[in-house]
């Protein structure tokens, strides 16, 4: 047998491997989500995310701390909400004594140099559960908007690098953005999630911040997964609004968007392997059916390879872990 092209040489071993391989994960491309509870002391394991913990600010400066002596560079954060804080404006999301703001200040003065980005909607204040106001059972976009401009507004005063509006609003990148100018906040970035599908795989994320929608579901404001098109329209729009960066989400079931969007913008694509898509890890390794750790590598590998330049993912710190093997 005579063949002219082997293509098994290049993965003949480890080293050549290593050599030719396109893609490279490192600890930069990261970015960390964070639940964050009142009180002190507290570290509570979200049942459907084992291994993933919802702490009280304290703990949370200390694990920023541990991250960042990892290598990772980013945090993003959500606040768990009291019950008797939510209403229907969501006016807590703006207070600037509130659990997001206090932590905001104390990640920034514990770890100056992490990047600390915010999840900006308003469902952990939401009365409804919703990402936005609710007048008639209806999600209203336009007073929805004015909220997350004053949310934005606390978050940049009280430190924060990065606001990372979720609600899916429209108008809403545009109206941050301007507002930040009105404000003097020039320094301040936006994560746009751009591409946001109304996903059946955010249900362990609402378990972990009990923001389950309390009627109806998401999907006037959230994306269809059937739709391709869309996408690209929503991420070209943020970056004409002012988006610095855009997000697809979830990420797994949605790589064909990331890598069309990748092709279709010029600022940094994120994409957020989300809590499902952990808890699906989790629970298939748990029975013993796949492997944990190659599963951690192979998937936010390919979640990079489909031209995700950063991924906000529950594995980082595993992923840090794994690569320094
Ligand atoms: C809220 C928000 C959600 C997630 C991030 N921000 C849930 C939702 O839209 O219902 C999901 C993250 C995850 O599932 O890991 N606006």
């Amino acid at each position: 047998m005579f063949l002219q092209r082997r293509n098994r040489i290049l993965r003949q071993s480890p080293s050549i491997r290593s050599m030719v391989a396109e893609t490279i994960l490192t600890p930069n491309d990261f970015i960390v989500p964070l639940f964050i509870d009142e009180g002190a002391g507290v570290v509570q394991e979200i049942s459907s995310m084992p291994g993933y913990f919802r702490r009280s600010l304290d703990g949370t400066v200390e694990e920023v701390k541990e991250l960042w002596a990892l290598g990772i560079r980013s945090v993003l954060l959500f606040v768990k909400s009291k019950d008797e804080l939510k209403d229907n404006t969501g006016k807590e999301a703006w207070n600037p004594d509130g659990l997001m703001q206090r932590s905001i200040k104390a990640i920034k003065d514990a770890v100056p140099d992490v990047v600390v980005m915010t999840d900006v909607a308003l469902d952990p204040y939401s009365s409804y559960g919703h990402d936005g106001i609710v007048e008639n059972g209806e999600i209203v976009n336009d007073a929805t908007v004015e909220a997350l401009i004053r949310m934005s507004i606390s978050h940049a005063a009280a430190g924060a690098d990065w606001v990372a509006p979720s609600d899916m609003m429209d108008g809403r990148i545009g109206a941050i953005r301007q507002a930040l100018e009105e404000n003097g906040y020039t320094r301040t970035g936006i994560m746009a999630y751009s591409a946001k599908y109304a996903s059946c795989f955010y249900g362990p994320f609402r378990d972990a911040l009990d923001s389950a929608p309390g009627f109806g579901d998401k999907k006037t404001y959230q994306m269809d997964p059937a739709n391709r098109l869309e996408a690209i329209k929503e991420a070209l729009m943020d970056v004409e609004e002012g988006a610095d960066i855009v997000m697809v989400k979830p990420a797994l079931p949605y790589l064909d968007i990331i890598r069309e969007v990748k092709e279709s913008v010029h600022v940094p694509v994120s994409a957020y392997n989300i809590s499902g898509e952990y808890a699906m890890i989790k629970a298939a390794a748990k029975m013993g059916w796949i492997n944990e750790d190659k599963a951690i590598i192979e998937t936010l590998t390919s979640i990079k390879r489909a031209g995700a330049d950063l991924i906000a993912t529950y594995f980082a710190k595993d992923a840090v872990r794994l690569l320094n093997r």
